[in-house]
């Protein structure tokens, strides 16, 4: 299959626009920016639309796909009922990083929902999104870009990588402004849980609704909690490299950084340091790359799937990151880099 390439970094092109809806109202695939990440949409009303997007990335047919809609009058008829939390969170948070986990209509077909009764649903804060999803009918369910098991693409060059020649339209819309995916709240629990950290925090949410816990799940290794989201059970953003994450303080952690990389090198391993910009000059071993400032933690955020795809390509044998528990953040950097690390952390 040819994948056009539709150029809409300066802004929407209508004639492209109006293509890519005849696309996904036909049955197609399109990939297309949002301010998370890029996302791979098909029309969610359409079974076999939205069954090409597990072959397109290979992946796992129980894991659910989330449902983005342009406007708030396009959530009443997939959902049984909107709760008031939802509505709340909707005015605070939408168009925006939040995805919400409702009790699902009869209108969602199960293939998209992985069987599950319930549906995922997310207004991106993208204006080529919003118009994407208008064009294609109004309902685009739409995972992360990525083939399954790499890091999500954050640049539509990354999507080329992955999907070329297996999805008819990728959308060019310039590098994404927040880098990791959204946060996930369930909201059919008696209390709202996170079912995976993002941009808008735990501490945002609770400001507008109140309570809300973390999924016991997220960080556990113990089998008896499993993540509630099916996605979040997979090793996700698997670098081919081995990754360790070094924690401690400034010093040490940059001592014992230094330290490891130069023994990789001499037992003849290629390998790559992530730092944040206050430490990289501190490091003379290995290829370093700097994934932003602590100061201004969206820049990490921003660009820590596209270091992680530069190492594999790059072949880098052994990857020694620096940890960036940042305030708002944080906790969705963290929860991204200890799975690719497969929870190999070392305190120093
Ligand atoms: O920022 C984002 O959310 C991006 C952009 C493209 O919108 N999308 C995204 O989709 O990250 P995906 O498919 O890569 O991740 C969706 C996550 C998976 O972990 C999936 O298991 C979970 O959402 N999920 C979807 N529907 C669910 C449901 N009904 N119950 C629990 N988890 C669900
Ligand atoms: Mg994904």
């Amino acid at each position: 299959m040819n994948t056009i390439w539709a150029d809409m970094r300066d802004g929407i092109d209508d004639g492209l626009m109006e293509e890519a809806g005849r696309i996904l109202q036909s049955g197609g695939l399109v990939a297309f920016p949002t301010e998370t990440v890029y996302g791979l949409g098909a029309n969610a009303l359409d079974p076999e639309a939205s069954a090409k997007i597990y072959s397109a990335k290979g992946r796992p047919s129980d894991n659910p796909l989330i449902v983005h809609i342009h406007r708030l009058d396009s959530l009443d008829p997939i959902v049984r009922t909107v709760p008031r939390k939802a509505l709340v969170l909707a005015h605070a948070f939408w168009p925006g990083p939040l995805t919400m986990i409702l009790d699902r209509s009869s209108l969602v077909p199960s293939s998209v929902t992985g069987g599950l009764d319930t549906v995922a649903v997310r207004m991106p804060d993208h204006p080529v999104a919003l118009s994407l999803i208008q064009a294609g009918g109004g309902y685009i369910a739409a995972p992360s870009a990525n083939t399954s098991g790499r890091p999500s693409p954050t640049t539509a060059q990354h999507v080329r990588d992955d999907l070329n020649g297996r999805i008819e339209m990728i959308i060019d819309g310039g590098s994404v402004g927040i880098g990791v995916e959204s946060t996930i709240i369930d909201l059919t629990e008696t209390l709202p849980m996170i079912l995976r950290p993002g941009f808008i925090s735990i501490d945002m949410l609770r400001s507008v609704i109140g309570e809300v816990k973390m999924d016991p799940g997220l960080h556990s290794e113990d089998p008896a909690f499993r993540p509630k989201a099916p996605g979040m059970k997979y090793r996700h953003y698997a670098p081919r490299a081995e990754l360790t994450i070094v924690e401690g303080s400034e010093e040490h952690v940059r001592a014992a950084i230094d330290q490891l990389a130069r023994s990789a090198i001499s037992r003849g391993l290629t390998c790559g340091i992530i730092a944040a910009d206050e430490d990289a000059s501190a490091y003379h071993a290995g290829i370093v790359r700097s994934a932003g400032s602590r100061a201004k933690e969206i820049t990490i955020s921003q660009h820590l799937f596209g270091i992680l795809r530069e190492f594999d390509d790059l072949g880098v044998d052994v990857i020694y990151s620096e940890s960036f528990d940042t305030p708002q953040i944080g906790a969705a950097i963290m929860n991204r880099l200890i799975k690719a690390a497969g929870h190999h952390i070392l305190s120093v």
